[in-house]
């Protein structure tokens, strides 16, 4: 691949960097030879089609499954992430998308569920002055933390998960699909919220569908298709739809831009121009060429 990524040789330190990382289910290749770089008070998106690999990544860099390969280095050193605890004690921070918040608690609670300060005496009021002051920082817009998370917007609930996980004072935060569910002033007030968190200099992986979300916030996007990286994009250098050529695989080679159109369950060996046999389980994307 030809297009620039960051990497120690640019001048510009990364604060996580990825090489090789190949994970497989089975048959399955889920992710092959993956490179990934953040920076301290970079937003990077990640955006690929279904089933490229995005979660899979995500769960990697959250300590849920282990990489078959590759090397992650975390602040300059190589580092393994055999479980959640192992990677938020590193300091990267997961916000699912589900974000795993329990309804029936307020904010409070939420806030702190699981870490209460003093766990024998729960401190009240210094759990609340914490919550005021993390909300603040987030220039969020919550009502009351005394009001149940039933009762937030969708973009309120967004917020205070984000909250929860900076308690943990991360230097990379990674947001699944933040906004997938939320109308336009969520969104926006979402997007602000990615705003602030690159203002702390935090590292941030947003994974999104939304080519509206990447443009207006983030300052580098990373394309996967079918579990490789077929892009690396500075914001502002690229157009929605030269990204999504990169994602759809409409700008490879014409044995990929056929298998995209197809359900990839039904995908069988492909013979290449090379008379080698690409295997059926996984067809191997060419990489775009610009
Ligand atoms: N636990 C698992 N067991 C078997 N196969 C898996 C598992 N997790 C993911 N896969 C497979 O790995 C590939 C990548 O999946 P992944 O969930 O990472 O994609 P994604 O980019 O997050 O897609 P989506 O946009 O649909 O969420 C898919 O083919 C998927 O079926
Ligand atoms: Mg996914």
């Amino acid at each position: 691949m030809t297009t620039p990524t960051l990497d120690r040789t640019s001048g510009t330190t990364s604060i996580l960097s990825l090489r090789g990382v190949t994970k497989s289910f089975g048959a399955v290749a889920a992710l092959t030879d993956i490179s990934l770089d953040v920076a301290a008070g970079e937003v990077v998106a990640i955006v690929g089609d279904n089933g490229a690999g995005k979660s899979t990544l995500v769960k990697i860099l959250s300590g849920v499954h282990l990489p078959d390969a590759g090397t992650i280095e975390f602040d300059a050193r190589p580092v393994s992430i055999p479980n959640p605890t192992s990677a938020l004690n590193l300091g990267i921070a997961t916000v699912f998308q589900d974000l795993a918040l329990c309804d029936n608690l307020n904010v409070i609670e939420n806030l702190f569920l699981g870490q209460e300060l003093r766990p024998a005496r729960l401190d009240d009021i210094a759990m609340e002055v914490r919550s005021w002051e993390l909300l603040r920082q987030l220039s969020a817009k919550i009502p009351s933390v005394r009001i149940p998370i039933a009762s937030l917007s969708g973009g309120q609930r967004q917020t205070v998960a984000i909250a929860r996980s900076l308690l943990g004072d991360p230097k990379v935060i990674i947001l699944d699909e933040p906004t997938a569910a939320l109308g336009v002033a969520q969104t926006a007030e979402v997007l602000n919220l990615v705003e602030r968190l690159r203002e702390r200099g935090l590292g941030v992986i947003m994974i999104s569908h939304n080519m509206a979300d990447v443009q207006a916030v983030a300052d580098r996007v990373v394309v996967l298709r079918l579990g490789r990286n077929n892009g690396d994009y500075k914001v502002g250098t690229v157009t929605p739809e030269e990204i999504i050529a990169a994602i759809t695989g409409a700008t490879d080679n014409a044995v990929t831009r056929r298998t995209s159109q197809v359900d990839l369950r039904s995908i069988q060996p492909t013979t290449l121009p090379d008379g080698t046999t690409e295997p059926a389980e996984y067809p191997t994307d060419k990489e775009v060429d610009r």
